[in-house]
């Protein structure tokens, strides 16, 4: 079975990346783009193939789960012996549970056409909610990139800092990277008020006069890193903060919000596409393109992929 890496718009140079490290070249895939919207790829013939489509689909997220859901069937309808889709960044994730009534699962909606359209298998990496696995009917890679952001940050940091998880679902995610930094983890209580305005008021645990390394999965419109960010201050943390976080979106006014912080880093990943942000910010864009060549290579294989996936 050939091995084949078809890649998504959204994020062509990822794609690439994984490409070269694997010795590959990408498979063809043009994408055509109707008057009114519509998108049409074409793909390489797949017969036979073990094939794995690299789509994050950040922003424009509803162009670019849909522009998946075509290759996907496009794949499947090539005949290819094997179909994943390597979604580092899962768009539609965060929701997964209705907050009211009258609300959509718009994650669950999302996985089932995905699986519908011809993923037999999902790769996602820090995944925003482990309720994705549960909801999925097909087998779900949950990769992590947390190693690879402590190995970035650690040198930015002193062995005092303490570990923030700026709302209470990032608790585990900062549980983790306390665990790799050896030090300790406080939590700040976060309410949502509005897609782009939070509430952030208690911190649970000590800060005063110490460094602070706020974590999180994904950074949107930078509401909810602003917010704990003035808590801490609030409570006594050196004003030099580190924040580090595996989706970087960065929506406006994040950019504006993190300039009127003390900011000494800001640590992403590059499963999104990033375009200049102004003003500029101290960023650190660290490539998870190993982490997925060697995902797929092992897939490909079928070799465990244990030590690279997000551990309960
Ligand atoms: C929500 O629970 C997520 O983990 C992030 O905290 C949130 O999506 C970030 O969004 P924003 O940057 O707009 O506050």
């Amino acid at each position: 079975m050939t091995l084949q890496l078809v890649p998504g718009s959204a994020h062509r140079a990822l794609a690439e990346a994984v490409a070269g490290l694997l010795g590959l070249q990408l498979s063809t895939c043009q994408v055509d783009r109707f008057p009114d919207g519509e998108l049409r790829p074409r793909l390489a013939c797949l017969r036979g193939a073990d094939v794995y489509v690299i789509a994050p689909t950040g922003p424009a997220v509803n162009d670019h789960v849909v522009e998946l859901l075509l290759l996907l069937d496009a794949c499947r309808r090539s005949d290819a012996a094997r179909v994943t889709a390597v979604v580092p960044y899962f768009g539609y994730a965060r929701q997964d549970r209705r907050s009211g009534a009258g609300q959509p699962v718009g994650a669950r909606v999302v996985s089932d056409a995905l699986v519908t359209a011809g993923a037999q298998r999902l790769v996602i990496v820090d995944a925003h909610t482990p309720a994705l696995e549960a909801m999925c009917t097909v087998p779900v890679e949950m990769l992590t990139a947390v190693p690879m952001l402590v190995t970035a940050l650690a040198s930015a940091v002193s062995r005092e800092a303490v570990v923030v998880a700026p709302d209470l679902g990032a608790v585990r995610l900062a549980e983790h990277y306390a665990a790799l930094l050896e030090t300790s983890v406080a939590v700040v209580r976060k309410t949502r008020r509005s897609p782009t305005d939070v509430l952030a008021e208690e911190l649970t645990g000590d800060v005063d006069g110490r460094p602070v390394i706020i974590v999180d999965d994904m950074i949107s419109t930078g509401a909810t890193i602003e917010a704990a960010a003035r808590v801490l201050l609030d409570h006594g943390a050196t004003p030099e903060i580190v924040v580090a976080a595996t989706h970087g979106l960065l929506i406006d006014p994040a950019a504006e919000r993190f300039a009127a912080l003390p900011l000494s880093a800001l640590f992403i990943t590059d499963s999104l596409a990033q375009r200049e942000t102004t003003p500029a910010l101290p960023v650190q864009v660290q490539s998870i393109a190993p982490l997925l060549a060697d995902t797929v290579g092992r897939l490909h294989r079928d070799q465990a992929l244990d030590d690279l996936l997000i551990q309960s």
